[in-house]
């Protein structure tokens, strides 16, 4: 059984999305040991207390720098014995001493279909705005493992889903959650806990 830590900084629905696939049975390899928050007060810790998982703050604000902070992290993630880290509305940076203690072992969720509206700065609502301000019939949601390039490591799995007129960046986040993220994001992480996913020439695959 692979201990998964969740990596969060908000409401928390992906990692809902995590939690309800392994109450369900979906995630069979893997339990959630704990789930970490950048920021104090995330409802996502509430989410994570609800179902008895233990929660551990890491407030960003209290490092003078990413370097400090990934640091600290390693040795959060190091005790905790991950063995699956996951990104779930994870909004910092990590730098490269983490990607290279866990490489192909985090993943990310990133609510769009990279390498369209990614990047730095491409987070949360900013995303789903500038894909209406483009004008894009479709946007949809891609898992991918982390590395030291910004949503750049190899793609797990993308689904997409369809722009509406009347759409707000706030009713398209919602669909883009309902539709693929809470979708794929638990099939990515059920995939790595039963070693289903082999990386070929820097591209991921399904085995
Ligand atoms: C989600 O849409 C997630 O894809 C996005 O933030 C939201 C968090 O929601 N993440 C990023 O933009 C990371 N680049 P949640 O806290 O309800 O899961």
């Amino acid at each position: 059984m692979k201990n998964i830590v969740v990596l969060v900084s908000g409401g928390g629905t992906n990692l809902q999305a995590l939690i309800d696939a392994v109450e369900r049975g979906e995630i069979k390899n893997g339990r959630i040991s704990c789930v970490i928050s950048s920021r104090e007060g995330a409802f996502a810790l509430e989410r994570a207390a609800m179902h008895g998982i233990k929660g551990i703050v890491l407030p960003r604000r209290s490092f003078p720098d990413s370097e400090s902070y990934s640091e600290a992290m390693l040795e959060v993630l190091k005790s905790e014995k991950a063995d699956v880290i996951v990104y779930a509305g994870f909004m910092t940076i990590l730098s490269k001493c983490v990607c290279d203690a866990f490489p192909y072992k985090m993943v990310n969720v990133h609510p769009a279909l990279i390498p369209s509206f990614c990047g730095k700065g491409y987070y949360g609502l900013r995303v789903h705005e500038e894909a209406l301000a483009r004008g894009v019939k479709v946007t949809g949601a891609t898992v991918h493992f982390v590395t030291d390039v910004c949503d750049g490591g190899p793609i797990i799995l993308q689904k997409a889903v369809n722009v509406e007129k009347d759409d707000t960046p706030e009713t398209l986040q919602r669909r883009v959650m309902e539709q693929a993220e809470w979708k794929i994001l638990p099939e990515a992480v059920s995939l790595l806990c039963d070693d289903r996913i082999e990386i070929k020439d820097g591209r991921a695959y399904v085995i």
